[in-house]
C-alpha cells in the first residue's frame, strides 16, 4: 500500500503508546470498528515491535503502522515486524524510497526541514508538533511556496481543533493520541475507544 493511501483511510491516524503486548489486538480492534484504520504503534515501549507484529497478523482490517522512528534501522526492524508505514519525528534521509523497507511519513518543522525533505524525495510530511510550529498558520503559509506537499499534523491536535487542520487543501489526515486514552487502554474500556474513534472517523476532509 502506497503511503497516500494509508493515509486517505480515516481522517485521524491513532497515535498509539502500548504498554501491555496483551492489548495491542483489542485495541486496534476497538480503533478499527470504530472506523479508523490505519494504526500508529510508536516504538517507545519496549513491547511496540511485537504489538505491531500481532496487529499486523491478527487484525485483518487494520493497517499497522510504526510510529517514533528516528533512524534507518528502527525503519528496517519496523519492517521486519510488519508494520506497512512508518512515522518519524524528523527527517530521515530517503535514499531508499522507491524499493526501500517502509513508506516512511518524516517529520518537518520549519521551510527548512521541508526543503530538505522533498529534496530527499519526500512529498507527505507530518508536521510536528503541530500546535506548537504554527499549526493551521504554519500550514496555510506553507502552501504557496511548497504546492508539491501535503502534510498529516500531529501533535496536540484535538478532536475540538482537528476540523481546522481537516479544512486545509494541503491536509490528508490528522494525527493524535486522543483516540486511545492511557487510562481506557489500561482499564480496557474498548467500547470507549471504539466511541471516540467513531466520533474521529465522522471529521470531515
Ligand atoms: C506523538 O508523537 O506523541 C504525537 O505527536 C501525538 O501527539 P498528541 O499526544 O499531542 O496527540
Amino acid at each position: 500500500m502506497k503511503l497516500p493511501d494509508v493515509l486517505k483511510l480515516a481522517p485521524v491516524v491513532p497515535v498509539l503508546i502500548i504498554e501491555d503486548v496483551d492489548k495491542a489486538v483489542p485495541l486496534a480492534r476497538a480503533l478499527v470498528k470504530g472506523g479508523l484504520k490505519a494504526l500508529e504503534v510508536t516504538l517507545r515501549t519496549p513491547v511496540a515491535l511485537e504489538c505491531i507484529r500481532r496487529i499486523a497478523g491478527e487484525v485483518e482490517d487494520g493497517v499497522a503502522g510504526a510510529g517514533t522512528i528516528i533512524n534507518p534501522a528502527m525503519r528496517e526492524e519496523a519492517h521486519r515486524a510488519g508494520a506497512k508505514f512508518g512515522v518519524s519525528p524528523g527527517l530521515i534521509g530517503n535514499e531508499d524510497f522507491d524499493d526501500g523497507p517502509l513508506p516512511l511519513l518524516p517529520g518537518i518543522a520549519t521551510a527548512t526541514e521541508l526543503m530538505a525533505g522533498l529534496e530527499a524525495g519526500y512529498s507527505y510530511f507530518k508536521l510536528f508538533p503541530a500546535n506548537i510550529v504554527g499549526g493551521v498558520g504554519a500550514l496555510k503559509a506553507f502552501a504557496s511556496p511548497f504546492p508539491q506537499a501535503t502534510f498529516c499534523p500531529t501533535g496536540g491536535v484535538s478532536l475540538e481543533n482537528a476540523p481546522d487542520y481537516l479544512a486545509l487543501p494541503n491536509v490528508i489526515c490528522v494525527g493524535g493520541s486522543w483516540v486511545a486514552p492511557a487510562d481506557a487502554v489500561r482499564d480496557g474500556d474498548w467500547d470507549r475507544i471504539t466511541a471516540l474513534a467513531k466520533q474521529a472517523a465522522a471529521l470531515g476532509r
